[in-house]
């Protein structure tokens, strides 16, 4: 039995969406979760920055000793996961991987991927699912504000409305059987994606897929009762532990990364 905990990385609140499905799936685990709110938003930034980024983020879950990292971030999966893999010896996870595993075998013409600029340009949803669904048809939308608005907590409002209106409108043009949702701020607008598209498409929240994926890898399992979250940012002042604890619905405590 391996009693380590599981670390976790994102640029803010969004991994909170991956953390929620990985409690689920592994109650017993015991987690620390890094949001990099100092450094976000990550989706406008270059891939050198990303990897730099990832890097910081990394080492300061390995100091904790960690038993496995799982990038809970579409931006730094898609520009860092194969750099970082090949640093460090402790076990390290994305979410395109188990997400394409996931519905590889699903009958699909067309699929959507949106998610920030950086993950949209790196092209590595659509390559990696075109290396094992050649013939789908990958539709991609970048939503280069959307994670912001998450961030602030404008999960149900107006302006969220009328920004996803707005980016999910190709989707519209072009219906897709499933919607990848490539970033992990955007499981928070779930509601509204699906009254935006209505019944069709199949939302894909990828936190769903790591935390089904992590539950089958993950050999040594904890099996001790009480499990222990912690959670640090590298920045206190956002608006992480009011959007966190509605997301969580339970008080969360904060301490500080100093990375
Ligand atoms: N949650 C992130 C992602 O999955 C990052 C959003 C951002 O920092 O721009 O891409």
């Amino acid at each position: 039995m391996d009693t380590r905990p599981i670390g976790i990385f994102d640029s803010g609140v969004g991994g909170i969406t991956v953390f929620s499905e990985i409690v689920k799936l592994l109650p017993n685990e015991n987690i620390i979760y890094l949001g990099d709110t100092k450094q976000f938003p990550y989706g406008n930034k270059s891939r050198e920055t990303i990897i730099e980024l990832a890097k910081k983020n990394i080492e300061f879950l390995i100091e904790k000793d960690v038993k496995v990292i799982v990038i809970a971030c579409g931006t730094a999966t898609s520009q860092a996961l194969e750099t970082v893999q090949k640093i460090y010896n402790v076990p390290i996870i994305g979410i395109i991987e188990p997400t394409i595993l996931s519905i590889k075998n699903d009958s699909i013409k067309r699929i959507g991927v949106m998610g920030t600029t950086g993950t949209i340009k790196s092209g590595s949803w659509e390559n990696e699912i075109k290396k094992v669904m050649p013939n789908v048809e990958v539709i991609n939308r970048a939503c280069p504000i959307l994670a912001q608005i998450a961030e602030e907590g404008w999960t149900e409002n107006e302006i969220a409305r009328l920004t996803i209106e707005e980016y999910v409108e190709v989707f519209k043009e072009k219906p897709v059987d499933k919607l990848i949702l490539g970033c992990t701020h955007y499981p928070l607008f779930t509601n509204i994606i699906r009254k935006e598209l209505g019944d069709q498409t199949e939302i894909i929240n990828t936190g769903k897929k790591v935390a089904e994926y992590l539950k089958k890898s993950l050999k040594d399992q904890n099996k001790e009762d009480e499990a222990t979250y912690k959670f640090y940012l590298t920045d206190m002042e956002s608006s992480f532990l009011k959007v966190a604890t509605k997301l969580l619905q339970k008080e969360i405590r904060i301490e500080k990364a100093d990375i």
